[in-house]
């Protein structure tokens, strides 16, 4: 299956809830033949307006820091853990809500077969429910974030703070670990690199001798 199959399949998808109230489905965009791929929460309101991941405040402020760890959007491939917008309704008001455990389990039928095309040499998880679907149910970000671990999905699985944590952080006052942020970035970008070095002098060595 090549993941423009993927993605049209999972346009159709009606296996959970959060189908009946989605404008679109945020499937994920970006250089399907990088190295690294980052995997979000879920999309919100702009996401789920205009069909592509972290686009609003939040996103901005990753491109940014994507920007400013040497690497760019265009770059990186860059999806989420569910892929239509988790809210509760008001009548016709929605308010963002993280992903239930169903809702993130039911979209795993997108997210592994993705993954499974895009064979990233290093996973970046951006924000903690990422975290514990992609590491462990237990990861704490606080404390494990910029930790590299092994993963059946790639070399490395490595996770960092969620931008909208960041711009919380900063409007009651904090700095909010933008500094980590972006360097957690470089640092999952650097070791893609690394082993995108590697697998090629393997590749190279046999016919020199
Ligand atoms: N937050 C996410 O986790 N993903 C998006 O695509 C947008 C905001």
């Amino acid at each position: 299956m090549t993941l423009d199959e993927l993605r049209t399949q999972a346009l159709q998808c009606h296996s959970c809830l959060l189908a009946s109230r989605r404008t679109n489905v945020v499937f994920g965009e970006g250089n399907p033949l990088s190295p690294l791929v980052l995997v979000g929460e879920g999309p919100g309101e702009t996401e789920d307006l205009t069909g592509r991941p972290f686009v609003g405040r939040a996103g901005q402020l990753l491109d940014q820091a994507l920007e400013e760890a040497g690497v760019g959007r265009a770059n990186v491939y860059i999806t989420n853990t569910v892929k239509c917008r988790a809210a509760d309704w008001q009548g016709s008001k929605a308010i963002n809500r993280a992903p239930t455990d169903a809702e993130a389990a039911a979209c795993r039928r997108w997210l592994d077969p993705q993954l499974a095309i895009l064979k990233p040499q290093v996973i970046l998880c951006v924000g903690a429910p990422s975290a514990k679907n992609l590491i462990k149910p237990d990861f704490k970000i606080t404390r494990e974030r910029g930790l590299v671990f092994e993963s059946p999905r790639a070399r490395a699985i490595l996770a960092t703070l969620h931008p909208a944590y960041i711009l919380r952080q900063r409007n009651m006052g904090g700095d909010g670990g933008y500094k980590e942020f972006v360097s957690d970035i470089r640092k999952a970008w650097g070791l893609a690199h690394k082993y995108v070095e590697e697998t090629a002098v393997k590749v190279i060595q046999p016919s020199l001798f």
